[in-house]
């Protein structure tokens, strides 16, 4: 008898945890969002639909770029995954819990950490290590294992060497990297980056875009990242494209940056390369595919493609 209940277990936890791996990390369900103004009687004189039935779903370890005109609701969506907005219809699930369900507040948050643009916003310690190990802290972890995590969050984001500076005397990119390990050292499954380098000299953009891609690629924690720069873009998995509040496109980002004039017509920016390769295939040299994103693509298809030797 024992042997067989072993034997219906075994299978039912190893499809479980199949289950759990394959499961969404973010998930929302038809979720729409209202802004609402009061005057000062608290009657209602504005209703502004910042999300308008957005459905996506985000598997655990991709890596996602949210693209969109300024106000098309990337910023709103963001803060409804970190359960800091809740939908006025629809609903988000973190890793299977309900955002909507306060009990799960502090879960969500934990699952899904969040990064904003202004690193100087997001810095509380007066020494690195000590802002590092605000979060986990805050959690209750015991005191040596925030340290354990405070050190690993550092090296991963290449800061450990500044563990005892000022967060004040680092650069942009520096602060940045700082914000986004003290969101590591809550061991997040997912981190949204809203617009992490709009504020930074191109150096400090690059070296967070890399640690952005080492979290995804070695760590396996999955990325949200909202851009406005379309070369942040080249490397997600996938990409949404907002406007008016709906996500109107989704794919890979070749398969978006094919689409050159339905992104013009959403007033998108598009790489430069990718620009390139359309004009020169409308002027005429047809062998070129769509959606290269990047000049050696576009140097190497034009080898290809149109190389006398
Ligand atoms: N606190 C607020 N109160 C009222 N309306 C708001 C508020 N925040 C945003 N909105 C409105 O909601 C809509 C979506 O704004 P949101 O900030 O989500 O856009 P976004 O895509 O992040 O824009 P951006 O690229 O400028 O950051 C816009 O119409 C905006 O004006
Ligand atoms: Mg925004």
């Amino acid at each position: 008898m024992a042997s067989v209940r072993v034997c219906f277990l075994l299978p039912v936890s190893v499809i479980y945890c199949i289950l759990l791996i394959i499961m969404a990390i973010v998930e929302t369900h038809g979720v729409s969002f209202d802004y609402i103004r009061r005057d000062e009687e608290g009657n209602v004189s504005a209703i502004n639909r910042a999300l308008d039935d957005v459905d996506i779903s985000v598997e655990k370890g991709e890596f996602i770029a949210i693209l969109g005109g300024n106000g098309s609701g990337k910023s709103t969506l963001a803060k409804h995954i970190n359960a800091i907005l809740y939908p006025t219809e629809g609903y988000v699930l973190v890793d299977g819990k309900n955002t909507a369900d306060e009990a799960n507040t502090l879960t969500v948050r934990q699952k899904a950490g969040m990064i904003f643009q202004n690193p100087d916003n997001q810095i509380v310690g007066s020494i690195v290590e000590e802002d590092v190990g605000f979060g986990p802290e805050n959690m209750g972890i015991p005191s040596e294992n925030i340290w354990e995590r405070v050190e690993e969050a550092l090296k991963i984001l290449g800061m450990w060497e500044y563990r005892k500076h000022s967060p004040m005397r680092l650069s942009g990119g520096q602060k940045q990297r700082v914000a986004i390990a003290g969101v590591v050292a809550m061991h997040p499954e997912c981190i949204i980056m809203d617009e992490p380098t709009a504020m930074l000299d191109p150096v400090g953009r690059k070296d967070v875009i890399r640690a952005a891609r080492a979290l995804n690629d070695v760590e396996k924690v999955t990325i949200i990242l909202i851009t406005h720069y379309m070369e942040e873009v080249v490397y997600a998995d996938r990409v949404f494209v907002m406007q008016d509040g709906k996500v109107k496109m989704t794919g890979t980002p070749k398969e978006i940056f094919s689409q050159v004039e339905e992104l013009q017509e959403l007033r998108l920016n598009i790489p430069q390369p990718t620009r390139l390769a359309y004009e020169l295939k409308k002027r005429g040299l047809s062998r070129l595919p769509d959606g290269i994103l990047t000049e050696k693509e576009l140097v190497t298809e034009l080898c290809r493609s149109y190389s006398t030797m």
